[in-house]
Formats: C-alpha cells, structure tokens, sequence
C-alpha cells in the first residue's frame, strides 16, 4: 500500500496533516506504514495529476476524500465535517476513510481488512443494495412508524438512523418533519435514498454519510435528540461491537435523547441453524445474524432507562424481533 500527502508550496495546513495520518494509521493498526509528502508545484501539474485541493490524502493513488466533479487546481482544501467546512478532516473522518480502504482489500493490514463475516458482509449488502434497488419497499416499517411517535413526545428534532439502506425510514422521518443523518456502510443504499430524498422533496431534511459502525460514529458529542435503528444491531457484529456501538450511541445522544432499536433474538427460527460465526451469529443466503439474547438487551440498557422490550414478527419467515425503547436521563 503506498499512501501520498499532496500539498501545495507552503500549505499551512501540511504539519497538521501528516501529525493526523499517523494518529489515524496507528489507530486502524497500520502502525508500520508510512507516507510521502509530495509537493505540487504549479496548476499543469494540478491538472495533469487531478489534483483538487491542499492537503489530499491518496492510497494507491486514490484520493481518500474524492468529490466526483471538482475542478483541479492549486488550491486549499475544504474538508465538509461535522463541525463545518475545514482544512483537514475530523481523527474520525481519516480513521472511517482508512478503514473502508482496507475493508476493499487494498490494504495489507488493520481491522477489517480480513475476510471475517462484517466485511464479507458489506461486499453481499452492496451487491444486494445494487441488484433490488428500494428492496424493503417504499412504506416505513412499523418500528419507524412507533419511534417517530416516541420522538416527538420527547421533543426531538435531529434524529440519527443507523442501517438505513435504501432508507425508507428517514425518508418517513424526514416527511413527518425530523432532520434526519442517515448512515449505512452501503454507499449504493445510502444511493438510492439521496435519490429518493431529491424526487420527494426532502433533500434539505436527509444528510448521509457511509458508515461502518464498527468505527467510532462520525458525530460529535451530545449533538441529536434521538437514534434509531432497524435490524442493524443484529447484523454481522460481534457482542463487543454491539457494546462498543451503543456506547457510542450513548456519547452522541443529548441528555433526555431517546434510542428506538430492533433485532432479531433467539426465539428467531433461523436461531442455531446455518452457518455458524460463533457469538451467536448464524449466516442464511448470504446474510449473517446475531441473534440477541434478552440478557443481552438488558445489559445493553445499564445506564439507561429501559422503557420497553416489544416482541413483534415481520416479513415472510416471519423473522422474530424486539423493538427496545431506551432513554438517557
Ligand atoms: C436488514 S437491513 C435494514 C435496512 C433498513 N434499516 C430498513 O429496515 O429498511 C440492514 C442494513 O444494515 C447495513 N449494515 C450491515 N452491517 C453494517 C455495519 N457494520 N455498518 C453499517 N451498516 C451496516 C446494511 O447495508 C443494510 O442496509
């Protein structure tokens, strides 16, 4: 893997740059890899090479941070974060963008770059995500449809959905009047739901970002009223994932910030049978899942208020799920 720095002459943000790439690879466990800094001299070479801004990241020659369409040019850079526009990306951004890379394969180490279950599994939910484009339909499900109520009786408005795929759910939040960030480690769903956010009008209320939650969430603290999170918890992710990811739903969530969930748990008839990944994870067409245990739910709920374990069915097996209701005091 060979990884560039490119700046241009005198780049004020260059020493902040390379001091975040190094935090970044020793945080996704690239510790023994190392960058050029390459200086782009005048706007022929800007062109030629499509350089687009000051500092870019580049792994093999790909730009980190592409943006389909921007101009080359000796110019600074202007990194979109969570916290507004700036010269260089969040610790997070980097950590995300390293970590996708080496999900692709492309890189030679760090997590995610193994063929473990998650990272087969995104490869099988792109693919899916691509050939049934809108695969769960237009209508919201029924979960959704309990949370947004749940949300507005605590007053929310900034509402982040975890797993949205193609995103019929912030599609329905967003029409019911909530702002809604929308992530999914599925680019083509996340896609296809810009798409739909566009032809229905609700592009000012839906923001996206790709996202794998196994890697820190790309908010910062204390920053929405409300998360929610249909069949996501109970994909391919180990029980440490899990308690890692609710931790950190926890982090962003404001004080009184509300956490609507499903899985599918161990009364599922799909439960022990399959391919077996361990950890209660078991693999059906393709498609791997942790099947939750209800002391599993309970301890996820240590430090929040449980307020409801619902059992309900869904779809044709049927698949058998819970929808948790959690809050922060
Ligand atoms: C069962 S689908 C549910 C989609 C959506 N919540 C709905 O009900 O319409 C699970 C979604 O989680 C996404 N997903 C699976 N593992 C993920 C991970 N580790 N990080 C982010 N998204 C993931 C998949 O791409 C897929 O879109």
């Amino acid at each position: 893997m060979k990884i560039e720095v490119l700046v241009v002459p005198d780049c004020p943000h260059e020493k902040a740059a390379v001091e975040l790439l190094r935090r970044a690879l020793d945080d996704v466990g690239l510790t023994d890899v190392t960058w050029d800094t390459q200086v782009v001299a005048d706007q022929d070479e800007a062109e030629r090479i499509g350089f687009t801004g000051s500092p870019t990241f580049l792994i093999d020659g790909r730009d980190l941070f592409a943006e389909p369409g921007r101009a080359a040019g000796l110019t600074c850079r202007m990194y979109a974060t969570p916290q507004g526009p700036a010269g260089l990306p969040t610790l997070d951004q980097l950590r995300q963008a390293l970590a996708a890379v080496c999900q692709t394969g492309n890189a030679p180490a760090g997590p995610g770059s193994g063929r473990e279950p998650t990272n087969e599994q995104r490869r099988h939910w792109q693919d899916t995500h691509a050939a049934h484009p809108g695969m769960y339909g237009a209508e919201p499900s029924t979960p959704a449809v309990h949370a947004a109520g749940v949300f507005r009786a605590a007053g929310a408005d900034r509402v982040l959905e975890l797993g949205a795929g193609h995103g019929r759910d912030a599609l329905y939040f967003a029409r019911k009047g909530f702002t809604v960030r929308a992530t999914d480690f599925s680019s083509t769903g996340l896609g296809q739901l810009r798409e739909a956010a566009r032809a229905q009008g609700l592009a000012d209320r839906i923001t996206t970002a790709v996202h794998d939650v196994r890697t820190p969430l790309p908010l910062p603290d204390d920053s929405v009223d409300a998360v929610f999170a249909h069949m996501l918890l109970c994909m391919a992710l180990s029980t440490r994932e899990i308690r890692t990811l609710v931790a950190e739903v926890r982090r962003v969530l404001r004080p009184g910030g509300v956490f609507v969930y499903t899985v599918r748990h161990t009364g599922d008839a799909h439960y022990g049978t399959g391919t077996a990944h361990g950890d209660d994870i078991y693999e059906h067409g393709g498609f791997a899942v942790h099947f939750f245990p209800r002391q599993l739910v309970d301890s996820l709920a240590d430090g929040w208020r449980l307020d409801e374990v619902h059992g309900f069915e869904e779809g044709e097996l049927p698949r058998r799920l819970w929808r948790i209701t959690q809050s922060l005091s």
